[in-house]
């Protein structure tokens, strides 16, 4: 195959032609990934010509091409941001040596075991996603889930590379695992709790994009700094899109809040005209939030602490603090003695999870901001549930609590679940409010406000999917 139409499949700028080897490995998994597209991604669209921006090139030019596209045509890159040129590690034991070019032998399986559950999220959340186009609110939005598939399917592409490039036969096997999972599969479930977590309706998508893509984006900033070089590079490639999920999803909500907000204004009761009230939207937020907390890991975490000795995973933003060594600072944090929670000094280095989370929950406690500024004369306000509240992870897990962080009775949670998370009956209020898809141009669901402007300068009533033709 020539260089040309090599780059016409598989978009790249990692010399892939001139590595027969991995191109051949591929050029092999290419079409099972494309069969679990058919199968596993979007349902009933795929025929369907698609306004995407497919990544080129990674120069800002190139990496935002839009165009209708067919989304099993879409061309799935491979794109490593620029090299730093004497990239030096950024943190831990080996802080200021080269970066690695090659897996060092004894962080292997580390590597690999991170790739591999970072990768693995890319294909869950497409399979989650993949009926939300039968109820979709507007074509605007519809592209927009389509995009962010796309994408999540290019960061899988990403993972797969690194795994083909540089983990052998192991990589291969774990490359080919990656496509035999499935969200929600009790048999072969996805490595993540989140990622299983059914994500059937409109505010779940969006509070999803929000948050637990969110996650994505303090992972992939902590993977980033890494030490491996490649692994570094793909990352920062892949947060340029990342941004644009959390877009999604936070203006999303942002539209649902203010479609709920004008009628609150107006005197009418939400739920009497068609639209999601406003607690039913922070019970769905305390669900997401909370289980994207969960991905973080352990407060105090001994893997942490090895990864960041080993220079494998950093900080978000590394830079931005003073000490990237940290063998001897200490984390504040609560802390369980004889059934107490008291206040004590953590190595720092053990700590590494929660000053992640730190920064994630200040990131969103941002987009709350933002979506409270809908509010303006309505006497409510959305809020971030304490870190503590319907944990299945970390030192909480176990326990209850109410969204305020103080400790309950099992009992006393039980009977107050309906009033903290999403009961049964909200799901079905949500789920009924999107029986009938609207696939008009211009015209959207009535439980959501159109959005301001639309993508890449075109009008909110363009054809984002051409749904009505062939
Ligand atoms: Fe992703
Ligand atoms: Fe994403």
């Amino acid at each position: 195959m020539s260089n040309v139409s090599l780059n016409e499949k598989i978009p790249n700028n990692v010399s892939l032609s001139s590595d027969k080897r991995l191109q051949r490995a591929l050029e092999q998994w290419q079409p099972e990934f494309i069969s679990w597209w058919k199968e596993m991604g979007p349902d009933g669209f795929q025929a369907k010509d698609v306004y995407l921006r497919t990544a080129i090139s990674v120069d800002p030019k190139g990496w935002a091409h839009f165009d209708y596209v067919k989304m099993p045509d879409y061309r799935w890159g491979i794109f490593l941001a620029d090299a730093v040129p004497n990239r030096t590690i950024g943190f831990g034991d080996d802080f200021g040596k080269p970066a690695w070019q090659e897996v060092p032998g004894e962080h292997r399986n580390t590597l690999r075991r991170l790739i591999v559950t970072q990768g693995d999220t890319e294909p869950a959340s497409v399979e989650q996603q993949r009926r939300l186009g039968q109820t979709c609110p507007s074509l605007y939005d519809l592209r927009n889930l389509f995009q962010v598939n796309v994408e999540e399917g290019r960061h899988l592409w990403a993972m797969v590379y690194l795994l083909h490039s540089y983990f052998g036969r192991d990589g291969r096997e774990e490359a080919e695992a990656l496509l035999q999972r499935r969200s929600g599969d009790s048999d072969k479930p996805r490595i993540l709790g989140a990622f299983n977590e059914p994500c059937t309706d409109w505010l779940s998508f969006f509070m999803f994009t929000t948050f637990t893509d969110r996650d994505g984006k303090y992972q992939l900033l902590a993977l980033a700094e890494s030490g491996f070089d490649p692994l570094s590079r793909t990352c920062r490639f892949m947060l340029t899109e990342e941004a644009h999920h959390m877009f999604v999803g936070e203006t999303g909500v942002g539209r649902i809040i203010q479609r709920t907000a004008d009628l609150m204004r107006q005197g009418k009761d939400p739920r009497k005209e068609g639209a999601i009230d406003l607690p039913l939207m922070q019970r769905y937020l305390n669900f997401w939030y909370t289980v994207s907390l969960d991905l973080f890991g352990s407060e105090i975490s001994t893997n942490a602490a090895n990864f960041f000795g080993a220079g494998i995973k950093g900080r978000a933003k590394e830079e931005t603090y003073a000490d990237h060594v940290a063998s001897e600072g200490a984390y504040e944090m609560d802390v369980y003695e004889d059934g107490q929670l008291v206040r004590r000094e953590i190595p720092l280095r053990s700590a590494m999870n929660e000053v992640l989370r730190d920064a994630y929950v200040e990131d969103c406690q941002k987009a709350v901001n933002r979506w409270n500024k809908h509010l303006a004369g309505v006497d409510f306000q959305f809020t971030l549930p304490s870190r503590r509240f319907h944990r299945a992870q970390g030192m909480f897990a176990g326990k209850t609590f109410t969204p305020d962080g103080r400790e309950i009775t099992a009992t006393e949670y039980e009977a107050r679940h309906d009033d903290w998370l999403p009961s049964a009956a909200d799901r079905a209020y949500v789920q009924s409010l999107m029986v009938n898809p609207v696939y008009t141009p211009g015209h959207y669901a009535n439980w959501i406000a159109p959005p301001p402007r639309g993508i890449n300068d075109q009008a909110i009533d363009f054809e984002y999917v051409r749904y009505n033709e062939g």
